[in-house]
């Protein structure tokens, strides 16, 4: 079938909307009606080249949309299924096996190599294969294909104005909302810090608020950002201009340092920082994309006099099916109001959406597809 997709032809180019040909699902595909998608900071950053995928590539991986096809051995939803999509894993590796599919054995192969797993692609372009699967959707399109294991159902309760900011609860919102909750975990009238106020550390503030953190600390660069960051639970901001002493600042508001941080600016300096600002017994988890070969130099010292702990997270941990439909339920009782953090644009200024996000000026941009009936 013919559909629209934003192609990115080169490294560092922008996005062109173009027709391309996609195949019908195989046996375990599904195919999906794209009704909107988020962009997330990993997007724009596989475009700069932090993480190389190759090229055409069809990027996106915060999609919501509509099942319209599934494949012989689909048994998970059918065509009409409200659906988000997440992050692919193999279902069959020992991290898989031990429930833990977000660090897939395979997860590069399954999320960033642009093909299905026997190398083959579903998207061409005039009978050139074009690539595609990104984190098993590539959602940056009217349509495309994912499986089982990156499908959420959404719950019937969940109205249509709404089901269309549900995409980035596949990626952004899972990231920071799972990082706090599945693995920092503050008890109640702790306090925790996130550097970083984008999309990731927004969810991680929020969750840690509607998990009873007394103190939650938003640390940026762009003064609009930590604005945000009170008005969604942030008890305290800190501007990151290289004047503020950061790390002295949270220490006197925590009475001595912080029991979590969480770290989405994928800067070294500033990993440190969340390190050196914890408490005796303080968790640090990380999620930014660092370039490859990035290194972090630590007072290994402090770390052991102290307890404490520094932990990478790949996608909060999460198994979407699980967490997905728990975030939705919180954002209707107002506890994670992550519609806050959005913005529509319509599919034909995805590179403008991209453009706002890294000014600061939009946390989470929301493609809505041209095919949308709402
Ligand atoms: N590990 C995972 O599973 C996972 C999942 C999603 C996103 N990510 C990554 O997480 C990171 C955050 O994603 P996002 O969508 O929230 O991005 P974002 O761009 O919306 O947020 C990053 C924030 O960090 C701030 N920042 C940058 N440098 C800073 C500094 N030196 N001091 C203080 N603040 C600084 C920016 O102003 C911005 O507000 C990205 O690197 C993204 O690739 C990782
Ligand atoms: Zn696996
Ligand atoms: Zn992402």
């Amino acid at each position: 079938m013919d559909i629209q997709a934003a192609v990115l032809e080169a490294p560092q180019g922008q996005l062109q909307l173009q027709t391309l040909q996609l195949e019908p699902p195989r046996d375990r595909e599904i195919l999906v009606r794209v009704m909107a998608t988020g962009v997330c900071h990993t997007d724009m950053s596989v475009m700069g080249r932090p993480f190389p995928v190759n090229q055409p590539i069809v990027l996106g991986h915060e999609g919501a949309g509509v099942v319209e096809a599934i494949g012989a051995a689909v048994t998970k939803v059918k065509p009409g299924d409200r659906v988000v999509m997440s992050y692919n894993f193999c279902g069959a590796c020992p991290s898989c096996l031990r429930k833990a599919p977000s660090y897939c054995n395979y997860f590069f192969g399954n999320n960033f190599l642009g093909q299905r797993a026997d190398g083959s692609t579903a998207l061409s372009r005039q009978g050139q294969p074009v690539r595609h699967n990104f984190f098993g959707q590539s959602s940056f399109a009217t349509h495309c294909l994912c499986t089982e294991n990156n499908v959420v159902k959404v719950p019937s309760s969940v109205p249509d104005a709404l089901f269309e900011l549900l995409g980035p609860l596949g990626c952004g919102l899972q990231t920071g909302a799972g990082a706090v909750i599945n693995v920092l975990q503050p008890a109640f009238g702790e306090s925790l810090v996130v550097f970083g106020a984008g999309a990731v550390g927004m969810a991680g503030l929020m969750a840690a608020r509607a998990m009873g953190a007394a103190t939650v600390i938003a640390v940026d660069r762009v003064p609009q950002r930590l604005d945000l960051a009170m008005q969604l639970g942030a008890t305290h901001t800190l501007l990151a201009d290289g004047q503020t002493d950061v790390v002295g600042q949270i220490r006197e508001i925590t009475g001595g340092g912080a029991n979590c941080t969480l770290d989405t600016t994928a800067v070294s300096a500033v990993l440190r920082q969340a390190v050196d600002c914890l408490a005796p017994l303080g968790r640090c988890g990380f999620v930014g994309g660092a370039p490859v070969g990035t290194t972090l130099e630590i007072d290994v010292r402090d770390m052991m006099l102290n307890g404490k702990t520094l932990r990478g997270i790949v996608e909060g941990d999460a198994n979407a099916d699980v967490l997905i439909p728990q975030l939705i339920a919180m954002q209707a009782q107002g506890l994670f109001p992550f519609e806050k953090l959005m913005k529509v644009y319509p599919f034909e200024a995805i590179n403008q959406a991209m453009a706002d996000a890294k000014s600061g000026h939009t946390v989470k941009p929301i493609l809505r597809m041209p095919t949308q009936t709402a």
